[in-house]
């Protein structure tokens, strides 16, 4: 059934502290939970107390230690019901069994090659023990476990470790302590035979923090590059937000088995393996990058999310936008603020504008859910990073900082809501935020139409500024959206333009607010007709329409000031061409030309940087083009005419692509810092742009690229580009990866997402015979998605096959991993968002997969994604 926001109510009861004392077997693990309880003051006598059990077992249950008879309670597979509480403060106690070795949903206490985790966010805290699951229930919490000494001599949980010690029969203990209040969804513990390493940081204000991170045996030396990203972490959050850690320990887990990236459990951050490991041959430089990310957004959850968190999980946003925000702008001050940018809004484009276009569509603050796992979304997360950068473009750092402080100051040690967190920047400001939070309501990307007018007599020159959101599932009408919209003019020898007076918005220097469906800005005292650099930094998101000329693009591309700009430029007139290619009208030798001159200078600049360049030096890629066109897409098409007009752009270049590439070869060891990252990416860029230009040899190039490489970068760079192009050569390089790698699982699952990834007939049977293999780990998450879900997400033309055949694979995928895995599998089907898109031979034949899959028992998770996309 569906959960409203509307609904929401405080429980009569609140549990205020928690006692968990674990006894954990190969066999099984005994859960004893000791709950002190309170009525609230105006609950009335007789009201029930009910808590959250999923699956539990219940073995015995007392209340300030008398057992509890039969009548009293009602205990099933969704809770238990304690039918007249005393009217005070007590303590519930109850004991359950569980088996951690067959969970292989991985929510709750689950086993991953041999080590015992656990994973609560949102709502698996209710799989170990009944519980106010909720995560407006915050409670001090106390958990002593008893393991085998053998198995594992390492026990973790939240908090500060109190006692340990021997407990006899080769088992040993450890009691842990977390004083702060926290919601059951931040409480984890571990328990394995684990490898370490250590090291500590030293806060502002002089307390020593021990750092450490947990990895199966022999992984220590690859965890160095995620305790330096931690301890980068520590130090900007108080250099930025004045924001100290606050526990003596903080401890980082790796599992090999997760559900996602990684959790922000209160001093016991668990983490996917993927996101903690990295050495040079083995990682690459975008797996360092996710690292480094990642690290630093469960480490800032620590304020943004553990103590401030949530009222509820329709606020979801409240920590994880605000907390995106802040990873980006950590990696931003540590590395380049517009490469950062840049491959953001690729990220969003990709993957959130597709999201907010499609059946899938909800607000980042949804209002409504029957699944909560589903709401993970880059909705969520991304676009709810986006509206906390407008509200910091729109109130200035120091405003913002302003509303960040007071928001910690009114909220501390509270669960809290979008409203309260608006309020505080408001109040902070002074300003009215009321329209402001339209963005966490509506669902939709908003599209911004402007039209220029230059007066040459008058010397004025108008933008007529308009905004319209289509309607999403449920939402038929949209408001009007609080856009900031940075920009500047730029004058015929592309220096800034300034004006005289400006009216019809708001405008301050380089920012436009724009607050209702239309605007006319009208400018003073302009002597020439300017060009005009809209939406710089990509300043709200938002897909803009404007109709300026290729001339003037390619006049951006040269002179913007904004690198974001110039950027966006390039990609314009690279999109504008192959999406009128694959509408019928062909391009121009001279619009071409103009291209590939303007990339050409892009490239020689002495003053950009390399990460810049491998970002500038392409055309958009074949999901861009299919979202700009939107309708009766054929990805095959899609797939000819970027080919196409990758050669006749870049083939005239083959000589400097070529010099570059040479030119950009290293022998000094590999470092992960972003410049020498930049020299990798524009350099290997330059060998993917001359396989894709067809340059002669290029496909020897890019094999002895393979082969020589001295580490993963350059290694993936050659085999993904190979692959991409089709070379003859590729067979033999997957071959060689998968003997020279195959025991490294995360090397693996390169190989798969790569093979996956390939634009070529056969790859649906290769997938089949790879899942078939006994040896295939069918329950790891990671692998089932490096295979299945780049395939749905990264393979537009086998995927969307006019003959049915991806959406089959992929629906009969989604039937029977649902039965391991439920959110593994409702995660891979969300690649079927774009089904309404696709031309009606390709539209059919995904209604006929989904239709099949619907007549299948499914999970909820599966269920609810599957009426949304259908029904939406
Ligand atoms: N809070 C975690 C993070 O953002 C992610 C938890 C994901 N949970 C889920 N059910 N998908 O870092
Ligand atoms: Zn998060």
């Amino acid at each position: 059934h569906t959960i409203y926001l509307k609904d929401y109510t405080p429980s009569p009861y609140r549990i205020v502290s928690v006692d968990l004392d674990f006894r954990i077997l190969t066999e099984n693990t005994r859960a004893r939970a000791q709950l002190t309880v309170e009525p609230r003051d105006d609950t009335a006598p007789g009201t029930p107390l009910v808590l959250d059990g999923d699956g539990l077992v219940l073995g015995s249950i007392a209340i300030d230690g008398a057992p509890l008879v039969l009548s009293a309670y009602a205990a099933n597979d969704d809770g238990l019901t304690v039918f007249e509480p005393p009217l005070r403060r007590f303590v519930l106690e109850t004991e359950v069994t569980l088996q951690p070795e067959t969970n292989t949903k991985l929510m709750g206490l689950y086993r991953s090659s041999g080590t015992w985790c656990t994973q609560c966010e949102p709502e698996g805290f209710r799989r170990i023990t009944y519980y106010l699951d909720r995560p407006d229930n915050l409670a001090v919490f106390k958990v002593r476990m008893t393991a085998p000494l053998d198995v594992a001599p390492v026990l973790l949980a939240n908090g500060n470790l109190v006692d340990k010690g021997d407990a006899g029969d080769g088992m040993h203990y450890a009691v842990w302590e977390d004083p702060f209040p926290k919601p059951a969804y931040l409480f984890a513990l571990v328990a394995g035979d684990l490898g370490s390493i250590t090291d500590s940081f030293i806060t502002g204000s002089g307390r020593k923090v021990d750092l450490g991170i947990y990895c199966t045996h022999g992984k220590e030396d690859q965890c160095l590059w995620a305790m330096d990203s931690l301890k980068r972490s520590m130090a900007w959050d108080e250099r930025r937000f004045g924001l100290e850690y606050d526990l003596d320990v903080f401890n980082i887990v790796a599992v090999s088995d997760f559900n996602f990236g990684a959790m922000e459990n209160k001093g016991l951050n668990i983490f996917n393996d993927k996101l903690v490991f990295a050495k040079p041959d083995t990682a690459t430089d975008g797996d360092y990058d996710g690292i480094e990310r990642v690290i630093a957004h469960e480490y800032f959850h620590n304020w943004t999310g553990n103590r401030v968190t949530c009222r509820d999980w329709f606020q979801l946003c409240l920590k994880e936008g605000l907390t995106v925000y802040r990873d980006q702008e950590f990696t931003s001050d540590e590395r380049s603020r517009a490469v950062k940018r840049i491959s953001d809004v690729a990220t969003l484009r990709r993957a959130q504008f597709p999201e907010d276009g499609g059946p899938l569509a909800h607000p980042p603050r949804p209002d409504q859910f029957r699944e909560i796992n589903n709401f993970y979304t880059t909705t969520v997360y991304e676009k709810g990073a986006e509206i906390v950068r407008m509200l910091a473009t729109l109130l200035g750092e120091a405003g913002f900082r302003k509303g960040m402080d007071l928001y910690f100051e009114r909220h501390d040690g509270e669960a809290t809501t979008i409203e309260a967190f608006l309020a505080a920047f408001a109040d902070a400001n002074g300003v009215n935020l009321d329209q402001f939070k339209t963005w966490y309501l509506q669902a939709g990307t908003p599209k911004l139409t402007v039209n220029e007018h230059y007066d040459a007599d008058r010397q004025t020159y108008t933008l007529k500024l308009t905004q319209e959101t289509q309607p999403t599932p449920g939402q038929p009408n949209k408001q009007a959206l609080v856009l900031p919209i940075k920009f500047g003019l730029l004058g015929p020898n592309g220096s800034p333009m300034g004006w005289s007076e400006v009216s019809g918005a708001e405008v301050r220097d380089d920012l436009i607010v724009l607050n209702s469906a239309m605007a006319e800005v009208t400018f003073t005292g302009i002597a020439n007709r300017p060009v005009a650099s809209l939406l710089r930094g990509f300043s709200a998101p938002v897909v803009l329409e404007s109709q300026s000329s290729q001339q003037d693009q390619l006049f951006l591309a040269r002179h913007d000031s904004d690198p974001f700009n110039r950027w966006q430029a390039l990609q314009d007139v690279g999109m504008a061409l192959a999406v009128a290619a694959v509408k019928g009208t062909p391009w121009s030798d001279a619009s071409v030309t103009a291209l590939s001159e303007a990339l050409a200078e892009t490239l020689g600049s002495e003053t950009l940087d390399d990460a810049f360049k491998a970002l500038a030096l392409n055309i958009p890629d074949e999901q861009s083009i299919g979202r700009e066109i939107a309708t009766d897409i054929d990805p095959d098409k899609i797939h000819a005419v970027r080919g196409k007009l990758l050669h006749a752009v870049f083939e005239p270049l083959a000589m400097q692509l070529l010099a570059t590439y040479n030119a950009l070869a290293s022998t000094t060891p590999y470092a992960p810092d972003a410049l020498s990252t930049g020299r990798r990416s524009l350099r290997n860029r330059m060998l993917g742009l001359l396989l894709a230009s067809e340059a002669a040899g290029a496909d020897m190039l890019a094999a002895q690229q393979y082969g020589n490489a001295t580490n993963m970068t350059d290694r993936m760079a050659a085999l993904a580009s190979s692959t991409y192009a089709g070379t003859p050569q590729v067979a033999g390089m997957l071959a060689d990866f998968r003997t020279r790698f195959g025991g490294d699982p995360l090397v693996l699952d390169k190989w798969l997402a790569v093979t996956a990834a390939a634009p070529r007939d056969g790859v649906i049977e290769d997938m089949k015979a790879i899942l078939a293999d006994p040896s295939f780990p069918k329950t790891n998450p990671n692998r089932l998605r490096s295979l299945v879900g780049t395939f749905a997400m990264n393979n537009p033309t086998q995927f969307a096959r006019a003959d049915g055949a991806g959406f089959r694979f992929v629906a009969e995928f989604v039937t029977e991993v649902d039965k391991i895995n439920p959110q593994v599998a409702a995660r891979v089907l969300t690649g079927f968002r774009i089904w309404p898109m696709l031309d009606s031979t390709r539209r059919d034949a995904a209604k006929g997969a989904l239709a099949a899959l619907q007549a299948t028992a499914l999970s909820r998770n599966v269920a609810d994604i599957l009426t949304r996309m259908v029904g939406g």
